[in-house]
């Protein structure tokens, strides 16, 4: 190879290396691969990780009812049965094998999970079990972090989510602590806020991509200043397998980005993707709570119960190596991934409300209420 070749070759290496890390991939393999167990795998973080550490050459082998999505990663050895032991051959197929890592994806009930980490407590190392800030108590603190008081209910045997989802908090709480008892200090407990970005199928965070990209007059609720966090889904799968690597044991918040993002930071960055002619209309917290809504996917009003609903401490996670992607990714590739799944038709393009029409209504509403004013 001439000397100008091998230039070339180092320049493109080089290149694909900074590529690589640009894009949160890992530039060189780690010195052991990892048998990972994941608990689900077929929903939205479940496949962000598995990607992630298959590019990382873990060996990876998922357990779910083969429902959702079977034809996802054939590569990948699929063991099916029930988390609850009461159902079908329920955990039977997790009898034998070992693994280094259970990463425990689909956490909603403590007896499930006392079963699961209670049967594979001698055959894994460590089990990283996927809670939520939910966990927390209500009102959250402002600016609180890991040691904030944790949700509870009358009644921890209760296995029903409650008619206004009021018991999946308290019950992933009672998750964590049924996983800490089955294996103590092998346990990761993984707190995330709202989970965004490509192939969600909440349409939560895709409102916003979505919406912005349609134009015209946008009402968006609240305040500029108000604070929002979010994590994109790639991000917190990738940071997962580095605490399978790293066996990082604790408890942590995995809230996005790392600063601090004001309300009106993610509004700007979804202007990008509008058309030219588009606008905001800001509707404030107070016209919207007097009118009873709309409501509006992942902002929360700063004030009252919500007041620290998106001001939780992430700085333990960013010790432990979280990386954050800028909002401005997660929502160009949000609406890429979105327009590729309206071209299929069974695609993920389930949006949150407010519909076209509520929105509307919002908008004349909030101008008739401007106009008295004037
Ligand atoms: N989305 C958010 O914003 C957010 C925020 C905070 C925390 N979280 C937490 O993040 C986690 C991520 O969930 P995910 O759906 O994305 O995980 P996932 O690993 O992608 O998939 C979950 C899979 O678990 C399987 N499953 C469900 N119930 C089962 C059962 N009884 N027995 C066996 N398998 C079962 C389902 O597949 P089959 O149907 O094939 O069984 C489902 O597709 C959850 O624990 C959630 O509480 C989410």
């Amino acid at each position: 190879m001439s000397h100008t070749h091998r230039c070339i070759v180092a320049a493109l290496a080089v290149l694909a290396i900074s590529f690589s890390i640009a894009h949160g991939q890992p530039p060189t393999p780690p010195d052991r691969p990892l048998r990972i167990l994941v608990l689900g795998g077929t929903g939205f973080l479940g496949p962000a990780t598995i990607e992630y550490a298959l590019a990382r050459g873990h060996k990876v082998t998922m357990f779910n009812r083969g429902k959702t999505r079977p034809d996802l990663f054939p590569q990948v050895e699929k063991l099916h049965g029930d988390r609850d032991p009461k159902k079908g051959e329920g955990l039977k197929v997790l009898e034998k094998g070992e693994w280094d890592v259970v990463i425990d994806n689909s956490a909603y009930f403590p007896r499930m999970v006392a079963a699961s980490a209670g049967l594979l407590a001698d055959r894994c190392k460590q089990y990283i079990l996927i809670s939520t800030i939910s966990a927390y108590g209500v009102p959250n603190p402002v600016g609180g972090d890991e040691s904030a008081p944790l949700a509870t209910m009358a009644d921890p045997t209760l296995e029903t989510m409650g008619e206004h989802f009021e018991n999946y908090g308290p019950l992933k709480a009672l998750c964590e602590q049924a996983a800490q008892k089955a294996m103590p200090g092998r346990v990761t407990i993984v707190r995330p806020g709202f989970i965004v970005g490509p192939d969600d199928p909440s349409g939560r965070f895709t409102y916003w991509p979505v919406r912005f990209s349609r134009g015209g007059e946008i009402a968006v609720p609240g305040s500029p200043s108000d604070l929002v966090q979010i994590i994109d889904v790639r991000d917190l799968g990738a940071w997962l397998v580095t605490l399978a690597e790293n066996r990082t044991h604790g408890v942590f918040n995995a809230c996005g980005p790392e600063k601090p993002m004001r309300w009106g930071q993610m509004i700007e960055a979804c202007l990008k993707l509008a058309p030219a002619e588009s606008r905001v209309a800001w509707l404030p917290a107070a016209f919207l709570s007097k009118n009873g809504g709309p409501g509006f996917p992942i902002w929360v009003a700063n004030e009252g119960g919500g007041q620290g609903m998106h001001t939780w401490s992430n700085a333990k996670a960013v010790g432990a190596g979280l990386k954050f992607r800028p909002v401005v990714e997660t929502l160009e590739d949000t609406l890429d991934w979105y327009r590729t799944q309206e071209q299929t038709s069974q695609g993920r393009t389930h949006l949150a409300d407010p519909s076209a029409e509520a929105e509307a209504a919002a908008l004349k509403a909030w101008k008739g209420e401007e106009a008295v004013k004037e």
